[in-house]
């Protein structure tokens, strides 16, 4: 299989895993970039417990990366969060520093503007995509100098997007935007979705929700059995606010604005259930996550509990409308393999229909 995506990351197919924090670790992304795939690293990859320490997260990431080369000589990724925050930015500047040092073949950088890292990346030799949500993030991370960009529409699974525009709407209008090639990701989990992405203009796409079923998944197998048991109707997209978005939204900046649209795509669960039983039906993303403390280490051992260790009971998990399509546990080979496998069935049946 040829396209740019192909060509410019040196891989066979142009499947990328979607970085999942905490479970994207060096063996799921191994797994995916031997099978053909890009594997990608996501943040606090590989461990089961909460780090305040901005040089222990670098040497956490470090060893991931080490990892990732022992199992694997194919090319992988590397997720960059870019922090807003003071805070947030010193944890992701580390990581940053520690990618450049450790000569990664590729950064996904999401969340924080393409100026910001591009220029390092790009001189240390690095293949760089961001992570866009709307035409004008696609064509800002274009002139920021950035080898393709991720589509991401909000199907997706956790973040995706405070505009809540759709992968099938997206993808075309930033096709018709942007020259450099394009990963569509939100909702695809299969040889349709993958074809579809192909139509709409994408040169590749992005997989995060189908990933956690799999094998090789180091999540807690509560979190696969609830991805299996999900139905359409079983993701709802709630508001999502930090500090810095706040400021942002008092200064007027539209982009954080129009009452914060739910952003975080989350699986509905008995426990989200019961939040919004108790809170009429409205909450935000930080209220469900713990109640009544915003401290950021308390969230992080939320998700580690969850992902990790299975507590679903208080605890809410992210995932994407396409969990509804999932119904079976492969290797990272098997699916891979399947969705490239199918293509051939759904081209046939597309020439059926336009050469009868
Ligand atoms: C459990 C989970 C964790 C995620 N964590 C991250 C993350 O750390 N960094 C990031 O850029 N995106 C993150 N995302 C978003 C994915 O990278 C990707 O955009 C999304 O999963 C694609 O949609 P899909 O879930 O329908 O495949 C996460 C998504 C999920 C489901």
């Amino acid at each position: 299989m040829k396209t740019r995506i192909t060509e410019i990351l040196g891989i066979l197919y142009p499947i990328v895993l979607a970085p999942m924090a905490w479970i994207t670790d060096a063996e799921l992304a191994a797994a995916v970039s031997e099978a053909g795939g890009l594997g990608t690293i996501g943040p606090n990859a590989g461990f089961k417990t909460v780090t305040t320490d901005v040089q222990e997260t670098g040497e956490r990431l470090r060893e991931q990366i080490r990892k990732c080369r022992e199992l694997t000589g194919r090319p992988f990724a590397v997720n960059f969060v870019v922090g807003v925050t003071g805070w947030d930015r010193d944890f992701s500047d580390k990581c940053l520093e520690v990618g450049l040092e450790e000569r990664i073949p590729v950064a996904i950088v999401s969340q924080g503007s393409p100026a910001v890292y591009t220029p390092l990346l790009k001189k240390a030799g690095i293949k760089v995509i961001h992570v866009c949500s709307t035409v004008r993030h696609a064509l800002k991370a274009e002139e920021a100098g950035v080898d393709a960009v991720v589509v991401s529409g909000t199907e997706g699974g956790g973040h995706s997007g405070f505009d809540q525009i759709t992968t099938f709407c997206l993808v075309p209008q930033v096709a018709d935007a942007v020259d450099i090639p394009i990963i569509a990701g939100g909702g695809v989990t299969d040889a349709r979705g993958f074809m579809g992405a192909l139509s709409l203009g994408a040169e590749g796409v992005y997989l995060g929700t189908r990933f956690i079923a799999t094998q090789e998944c180091p999540a807690h197998p509560k979190v696969k059995q609830a991805i299996l048991a999900a139905a359409d109707t079983s993701t709802i997209a709630v508001k999502h606010g930090n500090p810095a978005q706040t400021r942002e939204a008092a200064r007027g900046n539209r982009g954080f604005v129009e009452e914060r649209r739910g952003s975080v795509r989350i699986l509905l669960t008995d426990y989200v259930r019961q939040i919004l039983v108790e809170r009429g039906g409205s909450f935000s993303y930080e209220a469900l996550r713990s109640p009544g403390n915003s401290d950021r280490n308390v969230q992080s051992n939320r998700t580690v509990d969850a992902f990790i260790h299975g507590n679903l009971e208080s605890n809410s998990i992210t995932a994407g409308q396409g969990a509804g399509l999932i119904k079976d546990l492969p290797t990272c080979r098997e699916l891979i393999e399947r969705i490239v496998g199918e293509t051939d069935r759904l081209l046939k049946r597309l020439n059926s229909i336009f050469r009868p």
